[in-house]
């Protein structure tokens, strides 16, 4: 078993801390899969770890999980089960991770490789779910996607409480109101979620993507795909994610949205491309342009943003029209966004368990994807390169079935 055993008994200790990033309100398992998993296995729950979520300590107590631990206690588990894990600030956590410890959470082992790297020294064995490939065996483990429909559905409820307008068309005595116009940009998982959570609320919605596979889910939400002039070519990579397209690209991509952005009452930028800065596509021109009372929600604020005046979590007003980049949408949901997440992080570790023990098999694309540190180093390629390190040695696999704890298949 990866990470010592449970006091010689087979089973292993879960542990689930209460998490510590400023403004995080989730938690990693919810009273509903700890049922699952402590039929077999010792869960340990930090004392109000699931409050803020809606799952005090006596629900998980009825699904058999010790719950009211010390951190302390919780941290002496063979797996840890994080929403997001510790990072540079985490000096007290740190010190409690254990050699050969398996930690799986949202890491953002791209944008802040170096809190990867310190778990690694600490001997942690680290896997990352925003790693996750995009295929359908890991769909029911995908973190970042249910994540991200929590974020569009909560833009577009930010979005309501901040614009001047109300979203549906009314028909009163006392006039007619026309339904707000939104643009939702970008339509991918986030998006989308924002185009049928603005329908819902009235609005007609346009919304644009760079790759031309998601014209027809645009349609059938019921909003209309912005067509532009301007050659995105091929641009989707294998995973199903866009590719980085170039400068002139972009410039051309404003130029041709600006319209657009000006007529609508709300925007929702939701643009990405995985492991880069999102690209600037509503500029500070384009926000001006906007009526006073509109409102721009830049779902990418934690990774540049899509609009340039975007700071993250603070509110920006320009001539009247309010720029919003919240960075942790899923946080002021906690109670569902913790019940999905719940979900695919027990999954992911059921994936990872074989006969109550956990296997590291580096054959499978799912665990050698997700697989950040091990053996007191970084193995990930796209890690190390984030890090500016050179690749580990070609025999990965190989030196992982010599590591002393790790039972290979
Ligand atoms: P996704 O990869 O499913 O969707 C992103 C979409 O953007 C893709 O469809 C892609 O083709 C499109 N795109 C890329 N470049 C574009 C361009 N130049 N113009 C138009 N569309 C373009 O990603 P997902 O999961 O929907 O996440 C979207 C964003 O929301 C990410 O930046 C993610 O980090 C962020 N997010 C933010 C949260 C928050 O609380 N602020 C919470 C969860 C996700």
């Amino acid at each position: 078993m990866e990470g010592g055993s449970n006091g010689g008994s087979k089973r292993m200790i879960i542990g689930v801390p209460r998490e510590t990033h400023a403004g995080e309100r989730r938690v990693a398992l919810t009273p509903a899969v700890v049922g699952t998993l402590s039929a077999a296995h010792d869960v340990r729950v930090e004392a109000g770890a699931g409050v803020e979520s809606g799952f005090p300590d006596a629900a998980y107590r009825e699904k058999g999980a010790a719950a009211g631990a010390s951190r302390d206690d919780v941290f002496l588990a063979d797996v840890l089960l994080q929403v997001r894990t510790l990072g540079r600030d985490d000096a007290a956590d740190l010190a409690r991770i254990r050699e050969g410890q398996v930690v799986i959470g949202l890491a953002d082992p791209l944008s802040a490789p170096e809190a990867a790297r310190e778990l690694a020294v600490r001997g942690a064995t680290l896997f990352a779910l925003e790693l996750l490939p995009r295929i359908t065996r890991a769909q029911t483990m995908d973190a970042l996607s249910s994540q991200a429909t929590v974020a569009g559905y909560k833009a577009v409820v930010l979005a309501a409480e901040h614009a001047a307008k109300m979203f549906p068309k009314l028909t009163t005595a006392a006039g007619t109101l026309a339904p707000v116009r939104a643009f939702i940009i970008g339509a991918g998982v986030a998006g989308l979620q924002a185009i049928a959570s603005a329908r819902r609320l009235g609005a007609v919605v346009e919304a644009y993507d760079v790759r031309p596979a998601v014209k027809e889910q645009v349609l059938s939400l019921g909003a209309k795909f912005v067509e532009l002039p301007v050659e995105a070519g091929d641009a989707e990579d294998r995973g199903g994610y866009a590719k980085a397209m170039d400068e002139d690209f972009y410039r051309r991509q404003r130029e041709l949205m600006a319209r657009v952005v000006a007529a609508s009452d709300v925007v929702i930028t939701t643009a990405q491309v995985p492991g880069r800065r999102a690209p600037v596509l509503v500029t500070r021109e384009m926000v001006e342009a906007m009526a006073p009372g509109s409102v721009v929600v830049d779902l990418a604020a934690g990774q540049g943003g899509n609009c340039e005046v975007t700071r993250p979590d603070e509110t920006v007003v320009l001539n009247g029209a309010t720029v919003l980049g919240p960075t942790n949408l899923p946080a002021s949901v906690p109670h569902h966004a913790s019940q999905m997440y719940a979900r695919n992080i027990s999954s992911f570790l059921q994936h990872l368990l074989r006969d109550a023990a956990l296997v590291i098999d580096l054959e499978d694309e799912i665990t050698r994807g997700t697989l950040v540190a091990r053996g007191g180093r970084i193995v990930h390629p796209r890690v190390l390169e984030a890090l500016g390190e050179p690749a580990a040695e070609p025999a990965a696999a190989g030196e992982a079935a010599r590591a002393p704890q790790a039972t290979t298949s």
